[in-house]
């Protein structure tokens, strides 16, 4: 007789704790019109955004991460976790990670604690990680944190990225469960093509740049992207990943009810709900206020349309992200009924779903 395996074969993570914070400086069109050579027309017609936060001088990451984190883990109703994960392009330091610092700020001290470096495509790496901790039994709970701070690595005279990033941390709680149980997380799909690297990046600050002989270009040191070959991949990619992840857990496209994109940029979101053959009140949005928030961006999204009851228990919900690397990646889950959920524009209370 063979031993018995280690985890049940349909033990899963399901996410059961969900919540989003932003910085409260809002910082509209208008204001980097007087700035930069630009105006609210072009933006909102190129991009659909109108406004996004910034952080405060001094704010880091981690600060976003905590008060999403605190805010994820009431949800839940949890008071500790097994691990916290944090997914950012923004780390407070090179070295070392983020999210032990996050982990004893929220009182998670001697926790597993590791940051996810996947820029825009974090927050579903993340979650993919976070919830094989949980399928593999090594974690019975875990908090994941997608978090960034774009207004630090971004030229504030670069009016081509100036306008789209915005600052913001987002965070579920993921409980071991049943693949049959709402809120179960996966199918998968995950992919990456580094002959992209150069497409999204940040030149210098890493072993690249810090072993080359060359001074350093200040300007290295800013966020770079080549923004149409970007907008074209980060449809097509995903496009393709939402496809697969449905191939696999052997859906169509019509059973899905929402489509929560990574919110790049509004016209992207709205070609891929087109080439999938969504329609478009199917899609999720709030790229229009936050902007582009990185590996935020997706549990910001879910948290303000789960607040504003935009995505309803039961329903069938698609998340599909693209970022730098480049990387892609996709997620199907059927969405749970959640007890508590802040409002990510609300930095004060909590409202009942
Ligand atoms: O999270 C990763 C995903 N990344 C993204 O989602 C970004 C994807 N890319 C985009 O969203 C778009 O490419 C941008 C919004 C960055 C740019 O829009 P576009 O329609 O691709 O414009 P473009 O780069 O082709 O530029 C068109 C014109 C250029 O002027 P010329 O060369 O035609 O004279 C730009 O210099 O628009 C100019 N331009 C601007 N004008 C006013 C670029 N940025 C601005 C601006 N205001 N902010």
């Amino acid at each position: 007789m063979s031993a018995p395996p280690f985890t049940p074969p349909d033990r899963a993570a399901v996410l059961c704790g969900l919540a989003g914070w932003l910085p409260p400086r809002v910082v509209t069109n208008e204001e980097l019109s007087q700035r930069l050579d630009t105006s609210d027309a072009w933006i909102r017609t190129r991009t659909g955004i109108s406004g996004r936060h910034f952080a405060e001088p001094g704010q880091a990451t981690s600060d976003l991460a905590v008060e999403a984190g605190r805010r994820a883990l009431r949800s839940a109703g949890a008071e500790d976790v097994d691990a916290v994960v944090v997914a950012t392009t923004t780390p407070d330091r090179s070295c070392p990670a983020t999210a032990p610092l996050v982990a004893s700020r929220l009182g998670l001290t001697g926790v597993a604690a590791f940051d996810v470096s996947a820029v825009c495509t974090g927050f579903v790496y993340g979650l993919a990680s976070a919830a094989s901790l949980i399928t593999a039994g090594v974690a019975e709970r875990v908090l994941l944190i997608g978090a960034d701070t774009y207004s630090t690595i971004v030229d504030p005279h670069d009016r081509a990225n100036a306008i789209i990033f915005g600052d913001g941390a987002g965070a579920v709680v993921l409980r071991a469960g049943r693949s049959d149980e709402p809120g179960a997380v996966g199918h998968f799909d995950l992919g990456s093509d580094g002959t992209g690297e150069e497409l999204i990046m940040v030149a210098a600050g890493g072993s690249r740049q810090r072993s080359a002989s060359n001074p350093i270009d200040p300007q290295d040191r800013y966020f770079t992207m080549r923004g149409k070959e970007v907008y074209r991949h980060a449809v097509t990619r995903m496009t393709a990943s939402a496809h697969a992840t449905l191939t696999l857990a052997d859906r169509k496209v019509d059973d899905i009810d929402r489509i929560v994109p990574h919110q790049a940029n509004l016209r992207i979101l709205r070609s891929v709900a087109e080439d999938l053959g969504l329609p478009p009140e199917r899609l999720v949005t709030n790229v229009e206020s936050v902007g582009n928030t990185g590996a935020a961006s997706i549990p910001l999204a879910l948290a303000d349309a789960a607040a504003q009851h935009t995505i309803q228990a039961g329903e069938r919900v698609l998340l599909t992200a693209f970022g730098g690397g480049l990387t892609w990646g996709s997620c199907l889950l059927t969405w749970p009924a959640l007890s508590r959920i802040d409002r990510p524009h609300d930095t004060g209370g909590t409202q009942e779903s």
